[in-house]
């Protein structure tokens, strides 16, 4: 299909420096959890967003030195020849594709602990970043810089540019963002220096310009020299001669980069999800940047729609569409708009599972896209897929995320598919969840799948029938996948912390009895020891709803994992905003005569909260009746022509929504698969030149 030419503008090449994207869309640093230590997985990730079209493909954040130390987290290195030869798989992976490649260079200051390293961390004034999120907290505090410490971090970025641009990129970053060193000079309250470097927004950017000098100093006039900054702090402090100190900093580095690349200053701002943050929500902060420097302006704000990003364009607000997630969640983005084929980007969903995938220091995982991060080790491609290894049948049973996932996928390989659904309509959990406040955009696990299915004439989708193992073994298909999805328990939390005990009778609920209709009687207690999003947004929605709900949970915050997804300072204003009392370190231990007892989780001090409905967000069991009662057959299944049985998804083992989809992808990728082509390809770091 051609491209429609009302989009012709974002395909207009940009020039940055030296070099030329050859259109806007710009793949930003992300993290991708892979490092140094998985260099061809690393190079093979990176690389198809350049074959799906980005116009340049940028690396995650890259220490520059050892005194530059993340560890645990996933962050990159580039110390050493060892470390140019690693990056060179990208640079090449990412210029076979035509795209050009960009590398964040990073010292990370009084934000990272130096824990693999053991180097004293250091700060401008030697003030620390005190997190709430344990991840981040470390107990050695950074030692102050001397003037000493300020050429040595000139040097290694000066060093660092160098092999940098040896290993063959095209940008190379200075990078002033989220809590890192040079953001730390930039704000008077990590910036207490009475020396050049500190005082007066000028002085407090020297560090910003003096890194942008050496850099453009080491890569010679061959490399575009990119700055990227937060802004949003400076955004709302007034500027001693502009409207804010963002303004005055724009307007005191103008043309000294080559590109801006703006962004915000934390994680839950920064990369928000989309239960509290709707597309384009950098646009408040960032919208003033163009007005004050002649170079081009890369931002980010979750861009899936091709008419949102004319518009930034249009309203010169940026040059180049910058995205993270969205480049995640469907590389071919750009590809797909070029070919007159947007309506089949798979949007991001703003789940932020990829960025926990950060935090838990592992290859990245999206919900809606199973092929990150398995390009090399598992070799899947996100666009194509090994035609049908037979001419199987194949039924699936259940059409939640799990048996969509799997049928759409077993569908474009070739596969006949038949599709039983129990209820009226697709989508599983799906369906009530994405009803739920700000999980709206959620749909579109759903909505994807099912516009995608809609195409491919040899699957067939049957809603409203519930099979029975009988039903099974008479429709004769090749293979069986069970896809009957998860129940949530009535199990109580000991204070071993494992679900035991349970709780049954009038007035106890799970989320299923919710999603059915159930209505509760007032005043509702969630509790919830599910941890996720589940227990707080049904809080949040209860509450909404005119209930008086109260949230207990015996993790120390509410939702306590999404801390892990950028969401829990948010999940914690939702219920405030709602009204709902929040009671945490507390399990419930028994219900009745309209209250419940909550026990301390470490004391044992029990108080009562009035109750009259207790909603239990606590474990999950698979739907594995079906599956049971077919496995206890095999004689009749052989005798039916089935040769396989296999659960998947919530039904194998419940889990969240990303768990599912990837369990139904991979069945479908395995299905007839050479069984030596399955399994992890083991990457393995270059070795460091002794
Ligand atoms: C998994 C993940 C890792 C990230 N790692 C980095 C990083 O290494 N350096 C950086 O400057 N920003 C990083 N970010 C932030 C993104 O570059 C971007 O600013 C943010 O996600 C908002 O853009 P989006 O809405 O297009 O996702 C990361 C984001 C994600 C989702
Ligand atoms: S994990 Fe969620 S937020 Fe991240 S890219 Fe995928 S869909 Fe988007």
């Amino acid at each position: 299909m051609a491209r429609n030419p009302r989009y012709d503008l974002l395909f207009e090449p940009v020039r940055i420096g030296p070099v030329t994207a050859r259109n806007r869309f710009y793949a930003v640093p992300h993290a991708a959890g892979m490092t140094n230590s998985m260099p061809h997985m690393r190079a093979a990730f990176r690389g198809v967003k350049a074959e799906g079209g980005w116009g340049v493909v940028c690396t995650g954040y890259v220490s520059i030195d050892p005194g530059s130390d993340d560890a645990p987290l996933p962050y990159a290195t580039l110390w050493d020849d060892a470390d140019v030869r690693s990056h060179a798989l990208v640079t090449e992976a990412v210029h076979r594709h035509g795209a050009l490649a960009g590398i964040e260079l990073w010292h990370g200051g009084g934000s990272v602990m130096n824990r693999s390293s053991r180097i004293a961390p250091m700060s401008p004034s030697g003030t620390s970043w005190m997190a709430t999120h344990v991840s981040f907290m470390g107990n050695q505090r950074p030692r102050a810089m001397d003037a000493g410490d300020i050429r040595a971090l000139l040097a290694a970025q000066r060093a660092a540019a160098r092999r940098a641009r040896q290993a063959g990129f095209d940008i190379v970053y200075v990078y002033a963002g989220m809590g890192y060193l040079p953001y730390e000079f930039l704000l008077p309250e990590w910036n207490r220096r009475t020396d050049g470097y500190g005082g007066s927004l000028a002085n407090r950017a020297r560090i910003v310009r003096e890194l942008l000098e050496v850099t453009h100093e080491a890569v010679g006039g061959k490399c575009a020299v990119a700055l990227r900054v937060s802004l949003e702090e400076l955004r709302g402090r007034p500027g001693a001669h502009a409207a804010s100190e963002a303004h005055e900093l724009v307007a005191l580095l103008a043309d000294l980069p080559d590109l801006w690349d703006v962004k915000l200053d934390s994680s839950p701002t920064d990369c928000p999800p989309s239960r509290f943050a709707p597309e384009g929500s950098h646009e408040p902060v960032i919208d003033f940047v163009k007005k004050l420097t002649a170079k081009p302006v890369v931002g980010v704000g979750r861009f899936t729609s091709p008419d949102t990003m004319l518009s930034q364009i249009r309203r010169g607000v940026l040059d180049l569409i910058g995205a993270a997630r969205p480049s995640i969640a469907d590389p071919f983005l750009p590809r797909k708009i070029e070919e007159g084929r947007e309506a089949e980007i798979r949007e991001c969903i703003g789940c932020n599972i990829c960025i926990s995938s950060w935090h838990d220091g592992v290859p990245v995982r999206c919900t809606q896209n199973p092929t990150i991060g398995e390009e090399w080790r598992r070799g899947w491609h996100p666009e194509q897929i090994a035609a049908a290894g037979s001419t199987a049948s194949v039924l699936v049973v259940g059409a939640g995320p799990a048996g969509l996932e799997c049928a759409l996928s077993l569908g474009r390989r070739g596969y006949e598919v038949t599709v039983a659904e129990a209820a009226d309509d697709i989508g599983g959990r799906l369906r009530f969840e994405t009803r739920l406040p700000g999980l709206a955009a959620w749909a579109r696990v759903l909505e994807w799948r099912r516009a995608q299915l809609d195409k491919l004439p040899n699957v067939t989708v049957y809603r409203g029938n519930l099979l029975s193992a009988d039903d099974v073994l008479g429709l004769g298909a090749t293979h069986v996948v069970v896809a009957t999805g998860a129940r949530w328990a009535r199990l109580l939390y000991s204070p071993l912390e494992v679900p035991a005990g349970s709780l049954d009778g009038p007035g106890v609920l799970t989320p299923d009895d919710l999603a059915a209709g159930v209505v509760p009687e007032d005043p509702v207690v969630v509790y919830d020891f599910d941890n996720y999003y589940l227990g707080g947004v049904l809080a949040e929605h209860l509450a909404r709803g005119g209930h008086s709900v109260s949230y207990v949970t015996p993790a120390g915050h509410v939702s306590a994992w999404t801390i892990m997804s950028n969401e829990q300072p948010q999940v914690h204003r939702a219920l405030a905003a709602a009204g709902v009392s929040r009671h945490t370190l507390a399990r419930v231990t028994a219900f009745g005569a309209g209250a419940v007892t909550l026990a301390d989780q470490f004391t044992n001090a029990e108080t009562r909260l009035e109750c009259r409905a207790l909603v239990i967000v606590g474990t999950r069991f698979g739907n594995d009746r079906l599956y049971g009662d077919l496995s206890g057959r095999a004689e009749e299944l052989a005798d039916a022509g089935i040769r396989s049985l296999t659960r998947i998804g919530d039904a194998l083992a419940p889990g969240a929504i990303v768990h599912a989809v990837y369990s139904g992808h991979r069945y479908a990728r395995e299905l007839d698969a050479d069984p030596a082509a399955l399994g992890i390809r083991r990457d393995a770091p270059l070795a460091a030149v002794p």
